[in-house]
């Protein structure tokens, strides 16, 4: 039979690297929690219709990459690409709109698209985001984006970049987009641009291509094209990041890939990542509630990508959650001992000390060995007859000192004595 593997483009992280994976996770949901977000755990496949209302079918995201299936009662069903189409959707359902303002929510799991799998892109990408819907506020825009500069800092993140753009509402935006859109017509460009032009024409400015990107130098650009509102408003983004302390670049060309974004939009770029340096994003999106049949109301988040996020610590050599596993590993000697080392391991766990025990019929030398690769800072040795009067053997793993300690104690004495 064929060794069976995990499909194409999906990350694992198995221990000890995990344990990374999850300090990442956590604390980029710590920096949301100190600013008072709330978690919000969602389904990982909605209706599809969540996704092409929300996201927006001229996007790649829904029309060439969303994982859709049937299910048993003849839904149309989809893995989530992304999460904002989602919380909205879900903020909508429990009426959370009519509560107090902003709901600020937080989340953080897989998201799937059938991208092509190169390292860095995923078909299953693991993001922390944040959504802040209800109050139209800059405040709130740089709330948001300090939120993600704070966590990539907490990690120890240095070589990151922040672009930031402004792309205009629905009163300025269909009149930059005419503006644009005479210009490409204008150039020389293949049938499948072209077209491209005609249906979206931002995302040609986002186009990679040399030959195009000359075309581009003197396209017009969204920043240049902004109503007296917009402009006012990123001005005062702009101001309250300085004033947060948050270093940003002007990038008048950003293009986001999803359709929802209004005003504001920022990405976060690792150039030690290569080709897939995005290692977050996210933007303003006052549309999006009503295209889902909800109310007027505005909002404002961001995606970060855990697993990216993970390759940038690694290329800046960091290890973020690095620390010890095991505190304490356990090396009964004879039958009587395994039941004594296992109580003894319990009364550990309860104390909150990570504890593991070597298991099965090993040796003191395999067992030892065991205890050394486990990283604990104690191990503790217990031989049948020490245990008949009461006492067990501890080692301490960095020096190789050894003493006895009676069961009764040993416990609260490594407790006091640290791990
Ligand atoms: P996004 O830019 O599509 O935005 O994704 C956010 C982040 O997820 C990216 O910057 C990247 O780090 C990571 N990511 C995306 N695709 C992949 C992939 N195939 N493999 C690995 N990582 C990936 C959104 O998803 C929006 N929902 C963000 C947002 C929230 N905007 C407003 N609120």
């Amino acid at each position: 039979m064929s060794q069976l593997q995990a499909p194409r483009g999906v990350p694992e992280y198995l221990p000890p690297d995990s344990a990374e994976f999850l300090a990442v996770r956590t604390t980029l949901g710590r920096s949301a929690e100190l600013a008072g977000y709330g978690y919000i755990e969602l389904p990982v496949f909605e209706d599809t219709a969540v996704f092409v209302r929300g996201v927006g079918e001229s996007t790649d995201v829904v029309s060439k990459e969303m994982y859709t299936f049937t299910d048993r009662g003849d839904r149309s069903l989809s893995l989530r690409p992304e999460g904002t189409a989602g919380v909205m959707r879900s903020v909508l359902e429990h009426n959370l709109h009519r509560g107090s303002l902003p709901v600020k929510l937080w989340y953080a799991g897989p998201f799937f698209r059938a991208e092509r799998p190169q390292q860095g892109r995923y078909r299953q990408l693991q993001q922390v985001g944040v959504e802040a819907i209800g109050v139209d506020d800059p405040l709130l825009d740089a709330e948001v984006i300090a939120i993600a500069d704070e966590g990539y800092r907490r990690l120890g993140l240095r070589g990151y970049r922040l672009d930031l753009s402004s792309i205009g509402c629905k009163e300025c935006r269909p009149v930059y987009r005419a503006v644009l859109q005479e210009f490409l017509e204008g150039l020389p460009l293949d049938e499948a641009t072209a077209e491209r032009a005609r249906i979206n024409p931002l995302r040609v400015l986002d186009d990679k291509r040399a030959e195009i990107r000359v075309l581009l130098t003197d396209a017009p650009l969204p920043p240049d094209h902004l109503c007296d509102e917009c402009r006012e408003h990123f001005t005062r983004v702009q101001q309250a990041l300085t004033a947060l302390g948050v270093r940003y670049t002007l990038n008048p060309r950003l293009v986001r890939g999803l359709d929802y974004y209004t005003r504001t939009t920022f990405e976060f770029d690792h150039p030690a990542l290569g080709a897939q340096s995005g290692i977050g994003g996210g933007g303003r999106y006052d549309g999006l509630m009503a295209s889902l049949g909800g109310p007027d109301m505005t909002g404002i988040g961001f995606g970060l990508g855990t697993d990216r996020t993970l390759l940038a610590c690694r290329a800046e050599g960091l290890r973020p959650g690095a620390g010890r596993r095991i505190e304490v590993f356990i090396v009964p000697l004879g039958e009587r001992a395994r039941d004594a080392a296992s109580k003894l391991a319990g009364r550990f766990r309860a104390d909150g000390v990570p504890v593991d025990m070597a298991y099965g019929s090993r040796g003191l030398k395999g067992a030892m060995k065991a205890a050394d690769r486990s990283g604990a800072r104690w191990a503790i040795i217990v031989g049948e007859k020490e245990l008949a009067d009461g006492q067990v053997q501890v080692k301490d793993m960095a020096n190789g000192d050894q003493r006895s300690i009676s069961v009764e104690d040993v416990v609260g004495q490594l407790l006091t004595e640290g791990m």
